[in-house]
């Protein structure tokens, strides 16, 4: 079965239960359940994304969450859902979502182990929910590090990507499907809504070794640091030999960006520049939208950097911690850093 070639039948094809059942359950009991309740909650959001125009989640709330962003109504009614699914699972102590200031816990009188942490960015491209252009849910899940099986502790929460034990992403695009990685590889999930679940449809992907595209936010280049301003003309010169100039994909949401480059193979890089105080290490948060997506590069063959750092070592010391991120192809990240690393401490 070549990586990334759909199943024709989807009549035998696994469902995301069965993968994480027979993969990661005997290590991680109860993981199943966590994955169980992502899944239900994101074909919720399917559903209402799938008739936007018609379900009322178009438009904003009018209030502004904790990175003094405003929240759509779509933003809201992810986190709510996200958050009640993953905390009745039992299986979980502690959800971290961008949406709320402090990590979410769950009534301890629910039956369960409590032995896992999920970071959660509920829903990823907001910018792009009232214009139909495809949005995702991004999610990494932890053990947790307390002793117990009560509530999870901020320690619980503030762990690097290098302790992640699974990590994935839901893409609502033409069709709804779920990426996850894992020790054992990165596989892909479409939803079939006339059955209802997650079906597999690619194994084992890894990011092709050519490099198609760059994706960054050339809007910015008046605020970028010197060495990102020399990789991006660099990615832009003729250069038979390094099948420069790259052609330019950007589409502002990093789950769209992100899958696109993992099967065409591409850079993305969202780099700390002068534009503003509030992000000076750049505008992408850690723990659920960086790390989760630099370990499913790294599972998938490639590899997500701060520009100093493996993103995967950075540990945080705040649930929304922002870092500058290059991810996707591991030699074109090496390439990044080599450009940029005289700009980061
Ligand atoms: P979110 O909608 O969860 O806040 O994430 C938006 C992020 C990310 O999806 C995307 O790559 C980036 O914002 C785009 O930022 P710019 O519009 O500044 O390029
Ligand atoms: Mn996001
Ligand atoms: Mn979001």
């Amino acid at each position: 079965q070549m990586a990334g070639r759909s199943i024709e039948a989807a009549a035998d094809a696994l469902t995301l239960h069965q993968h994480v059942l027979y993969h990661q359950s005997k290590l991680y009991p109860g993981l199943e359940k966590v994955l169980d309740a992502i899944s239900l909650a994101s074909k919720i959001i399917s559903g209402k994304v799938r008739t936007m125009g018609l379900s009322g989640v178009v438009g904003k709330t009018g209030e502004k969450n904790v990175q003094g962003e405003e929240v759509n109504i779509l933003d809201e009614l992810s986190n709510t859902v996200m958050i009640k699914r993953i905390l009745d699972s039992g299986e979980v102590c502690a959800v971290v979502t961008e949406e709320e200031e402090e990590f979410a816990t769950p009534s301890t009188d629910l039956p369960g182990r409590r032995g896992y942490v999920v970071s959660i960015d509920p829903l990823d491209g907001s910018s792009n929910i009232d214009c139909n252009v495809p949005i995702g849910t991004i999610f990494g899940i932890f053990p947790r590090t307390s002793a117990g099986d009560g509530k999870g502790t901020l320690a619980d929460c503030l762990q690097p990507g290098r302790n992640l034990i699974g990590a994935g992403y839901v893409i609502y695009g033409p069709s709804t499907m779920m990426v996850y990685a894992s020790a054992e590889g990165t596989f892909g999930f479409t939803l079939d809504p006339s059955v209802g679940d997650y079906l597999l449809t690619h194994r084992n992907m890894m990011i092709p070794n050519v490099c198609k595209n760059f994706s960054v936010n050339e809007g910015n280049t008046a605020y970028f640091y010197p060495g990102d301003l020399a990789l991006v003309a660099w990615l832009k010169e003729e250069d038979k030999e390094t099948s420069r100039p790259l052609g330019a994909r950007y589409v502002g949401s990093l789950i769209s960006d992100f899958h696109r480059n993992l099967l065409y193979g591409g850079l993305f890089f969202y780099p700390h520049d002068k534009k503003s105080k509030k992000t000076p290490n750049g505008k992408l948060r850690l723990l659920y939208e960086c790390a989760p997506v630099s370990y499913i590069a790294k599972m998938s063959g490639g590899k997500g950097s701060t520009g100093a750092m493996d993103v995967l070592d950075v540990v945080p010391t705040d649930i929304h911690q922002r870092v500058p991120i290059y991810v996707g192809n591991k030699d074109w990240v090496e390439r990044a850093e080599s450009f940029v690393r005289g700009d980061y401490v």
